[in-house]
C-alpha cells in the first residue's frame, strides 16, 4: 500500500523509510534507520526525481503509482547513481516504458555500467544551466561533483524555489511519519546524526561542497529536498551554517574529542585522569572507547571539536587495532586544522605515540601539542605532572580565562578590599541579555496605513484598563504618525514569520513606500487600524495616553482598547530572529588562485603548469580531465555591516560617525560591526 507525504500541492514524497538496515554502505550503523527520498512532480508533464534502494522498492512503486493516479510518467531526473537511490531505475523503466531519463553525461555512463537494459534511446543528457519546462515549472540543472560521487547533479525548480540536493543536506534516521525538518526539533534531536552522516559520507570533499554552496547562494531557495532525511522549508540557514563549518573543517566548539584504545584499562586510566584535569580547567570533553564506539561517531566528534586527544596502547609493535582503524578513517576523511595531543602505553617498547603522530601528520594544518605522554604498563606518580602540563596547554587554548581567574583569586584570609565606586561603565552588549519579543506596529493617518517592526512592546500595567508601552525610533516615520493619530495596533510575530516579512516592514520607510499596497489581507480592529493576520498570534488595539520623548526614540504608553488571540504559534523573540530567521552569511566568492581544476571531481591544484603524468588525488583521473583556471583577484572594501539588517556601508575609518544611521533599518552606529566585502 502506498505511503506518501504531500510537500506542495503538486509535489509529493514517494520515498520510504528503512529501519532494518544494520549498516549503511556496509559500514555505518544506523540504529534509527534511514530514509530514501524520491519526489514526484505533477505538472503538465510528470517528473520523478530519483528512485530508491531496492530494500524499499515495493512501497516506492506503490507510491509512484498512487501519485500518478493513472497518468504516464514523462520524466525521471537522476541526480546520483549510488544504488541507495538508483537500484530501482531499471525496474521503473520496465513499469513505465515511455519515460524519458534526464541526466548528465557521467550519469549516462554509469547507467550503462550498472544496468544491462539499454536505456540510451530514452536518455536526454543535460549540462549545467540547461532548462527543462514541464508546464508551470522550470527546472535547471547544477553539477555537484563529489557531493558525494563525481556524477552528482542537483535540480533547481525556479517556479517554487525548490532545490533537489541529492545527498547534500541529508541525515541518517528514518522520517517516522514526518517530512519537514520543522516538524521535529532538528537542531536539538537530529543534528548529531546529520553531522555523522555528513562527516562520514561527504566529509572528505569539503572544497567540492563549498563550490556547490557558492552556486546555491545565487538561488532563491524556499525548499530543500535531499535524498535522505527531512525536507527544509523554514530556518534552513541554521543547517546551512553547519554545512559551512563542516565543509571548511571549522570546529563547531572549542573542546576536546578524547578517544582511547585500552586492553587492560591502564591506558583508559590515563585518559580518564586527563579528562578530569581538563574538566577542572573548564574544558569540555567528549570521550570514546574505540573498542566499543564505532569510528563513525568519533569521526563526527573530531569534526565538531577543536582539539583531539588520542590515547593508545602499543600492540604488535604498532598501534592497537581499533585506534589504528580510527586514525586511518580520520586521515581518509581529510580532517584539517586540528590541535592534537597523544598518550601512549607500552610495557616494553612504547611505539604507539610515534606511529600515531606519523599518521596524523598527513592531515593539513595539524598542530601537535607537546610530545606524547608515555606510560609503561600503568600510570605512576610522575605521570600526573605530565598530564597536568598537557591539560594546562590545552586549557590555555580553549579556556584561557581559567588561568586569569586563578591569578586574580584573592589571597587566603586577605582583608576585604575597600569598596571603591568607580565611574559607571555601560557595556552595550549587556542590553542583549534582555529578552525581547518582535511585533509589527501599525497605525493610520488621513486614510493611509503605516507599519514598522519593533521589539519593544510590553504590558506595563494590569487592572481593568490594561496598559502597554512601545518605544519607536523618532526618525522612524511610524513615530510621527502615532504622535498625530494617537492610536496604534500591535501584532505579535510568531517563530514561523519569514524573513521577507521583516524586510517588508522593517527595511523600508513608509515615507517612501506604501507597505500595504500589495498585501492580500485587509484585517482591521474596531479602531479602523490594520493588523497583520498571518505569522502572528495576538493583536492589541491601543489608545495613546502619554508620549515621552527619550531623545532617540519616543515611548508611547497606551490603554488597550481591544485584544484578541490569532493563533497558538509561539512568539518570536529577538534572539530567535537572530538565530533562526535572519539569513546566515553565505560563502562569498573568494579570491581565486591560478591553477587547474579537475572537471570530474572539482579538485583544485595551484600553479601555472600541470605535469603530463599528473593524476587527480581524489578521483584518479589524468591531466586530460583538468581545465586551466586563471587567477581572479577580488578587491574587498573595508566598511561596517549592520547587525540588524545586514546592510554594508563601505567606510575606511575606524569608526562610523556618531550620528550615522542605517539607511535600511534606521539603527545607529552601535548596531554596526567592522566587515570587509
Ligand atoms: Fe545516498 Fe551517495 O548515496
Amino acid at each position: 500500500m502506498h505511503c506518501t507525504k504531500q510537500i506542495l500541492s503538486d509535489l509529493i514524497w514517494t520515498g520510504a523509510d528503512d529501519r532494518r538496515l544494520s549498516c549503511f554502505e556496509g559500514v555505518y550503523g544506523v540504529p534509527n534507520g534511514v530514509s530514501y527520498n524520491s519526489y514526484l512532480l505533477l505538472d503538465e508533464k510528470t517528473v520523478l526525481f530519483d528512485t530508491v534502494d531496492k530494500a524499499v522498492a515495493h512501497t516506492f512503486f506503490d507510491n509512484v503509482a498512487y501519485g500518478l493516479n493513472g497518468r504516464k510518467l514523462d520524466y525521471l531526473v537522476i541526480h546520483h547513481m549510488e544504488p541507495d537511490h538508483a537500484a530501482t531505475i531499471e525496474d521503473l523503466i520496465y513499469r513505465y516504458p515511455d519515460t524519458a531519463i534526464i541526466c548528465n553525461a557521467k550519469i549516462k555512463t554509469m547507467l550503462a555500467q550498472y544496468f544491462d537494459y539499454d536505456m540510451n534511446d530514452r536518455i536526454q543528457v543535460v549540462k549545467e544551466g540547461d532548462v527543462l519546462n514541464t508546464g508551470k515549472h522550470e527546472l535547471t540543472f547544477i553539477n555537484a561533483p563529489m557531493v558525494h560521487w563525481p556524477e552528482v547533479m542537483m535540480s533547481y525548480d525556479k517556479t517554487d524555489g525548490i532545490l533537489f540536493t541529492a545527498d547534500a543536506f541529508g541525515t541518517f534516521g528514518a522520517l517516522n511519519g514526518r517530512i519537514f525538518a520543522d516538524e521535529v526539533d532538528f537542531m536539538h534531536d537530529w543534528l548529531d546524526e546529520a553531522r555523522r552522516y555528513y562527516t562520514n559520507i561527504v566529509g572528505k570533499y569539503g572544497p567540492q561542497v563549498q563550490m556547490v554552496l557558492k552556486k546555491a547562494a545565487a538561488l532563491d531557495i524556499k525548499y530543500v529536498c535531499p535524498l535522505h532525511g527531512f525536507v527544509w522549508r523554514k530556518h534552513f540557514g541554521d543547517f546551512l551554517e553547519k554545512y559551512n563549518q563542516w565543509s571548511t573543517y571549522t570546529p563547531e566548539v572549542k573542546g576536546v574529542c578524547l578517544a582511547y584504545a585500552s586492553v587492560y584499562g591502564h591506558t583508559e586510566n590515563m585518559a580518564n585522569i586527563l579528562a578530569g584535569k581538563l574538566s577542572d580547567r573548564g574544558v569540555p570533553v567528549e570521550m570514546f572507547d574505540t573498542s566499543v564506539i564505532p569510528a563513525s561517531y568519533i569521526v563526527a566528534s573530531a569534526f565538531r571539536n577543536s582539539h583531539l586527544v588520542f590515547a593508545a596502547t602499543t600492540y604488535n609493535a604498532g598501534i592497537f587495532v581499533t585506534m589504528e582503524n580510527l586514525l586511518h578513517d580520520i586521515v581518509a576523511h581529510s580532517l584539517k586544522n586540528r590541535k592534537v595531543a597523544l598518550l601512549e602505553n607500552g610495557s616494553w617498547g612504547p611505539m604507539s605515540g610515534k606511529l600515531m603522530k606519523e599518521l596524523l601528520a598527513k592531515l593539513p594544518g595539524t598542530e601537535f601539542i607537546q610530545e606524547p605522554v608515555t606510560i609503561k604498563s600503568a600510570v605512576k606518580e610522575g605521570t600526573l605532572a605530565e598530564l597536568d602540563a598537557l591539560a594546562d596547554a590545552i586549557a590555555m587554548d580553549i579556556n584561557p580565562g581559567y588561568f586569569a581567574k586563578k591569578e586574580e583569586a584573592p589571597a587566603e584570609a586577605a582583608a576585604p578590599a575597600p569598596v571603591v565606586k568607580a565611574e559607571a561603565d555601560v557595556d552595550p552588549t549587556a542590553f542583549f541579555k534582555f529578552s525581547y519579543g518582535l511585533e509589527i506596529l501599525t497605525s493610520q493617518l488621513d486614510g493611509k496605513d503605516y507599519g514598522c517592526v519593533i521589539n519593544s512592546a510590553a504590558q506595563v500595567s494590569e487592572g481593568d484598563l490594561k496598559k502597554v508601552a512601545v518605544s519607536v525610533i523618532n526618525k522612524n516615520n511610524t513615530a510621527d504618525i502615532i504622535k498625530k493619530a494617537g492610536k496604534f495596533n500591535v501584532s505579535v510575530l510568531t517563530e514561523d514569520a519569514p524573513f521577507d516579512l521583516f524586510k517588508h516592514f522593517g527595511f523600508q520607510s513608509g515615507r517612501d513606500t506604501d507597505k500595504f499596497a500589495d498585501v492580500t489581507y485587509n484585517d482591521r480592529l474596531a479602531n479602523g487600524i490594520r493588523y497583520i493576520p498571518q505569522f502572528t498570534n495576538a493583536v492589541f488595539g491601543c489608545e495613546v495616553i502619554q508620549a515621552i520623548d527619550l531623545g532617540v526614540s519616543t515611548l508611547f504608553i497606551a490603554n488597550v482598547t481591544e485584544a484578541k488571540v490569532l493563533s497558538n504559534a509561539p512568539s518570536a523573540t529577538y534572539a530567535y530572529y537572530h538565530a533562526h530567521i535572519k539569513p546566515k552569511k553565505q560563502p562569498a566568492a573568494d579570491e581565486q588562485k591560478e591553477g587547474w581544476r579537475c572537471t570530474i571531481c572539482g579538485y583544485f591544484v595551484e600553479g601555472h603548469d600541470l605535469p603530463d603524468d599528473y593524476v587527480c588525488p581524489l578521483c584518479k583521473h589524468g591531466k586530460d580531465a583538468f581545465e586551466y583556471v586563471p587567477a581572479v583577484t577580488v578587491t574587498k572594501k573595508k566598511g561596517f555591516i549592520c547587525k540588524i539588517c545586514g546592510y554594508f556601508e563601505p567606510f575606511e575609518g575606524d569608526e562610523l560617525p556618531a550620528d550615522y544611521q542605517c539607511p535600511i533599518c534606521k539603527h545607529g552606529r552601535d548596531d554596526f560591526e567592522p566587515a570587509e566585502q
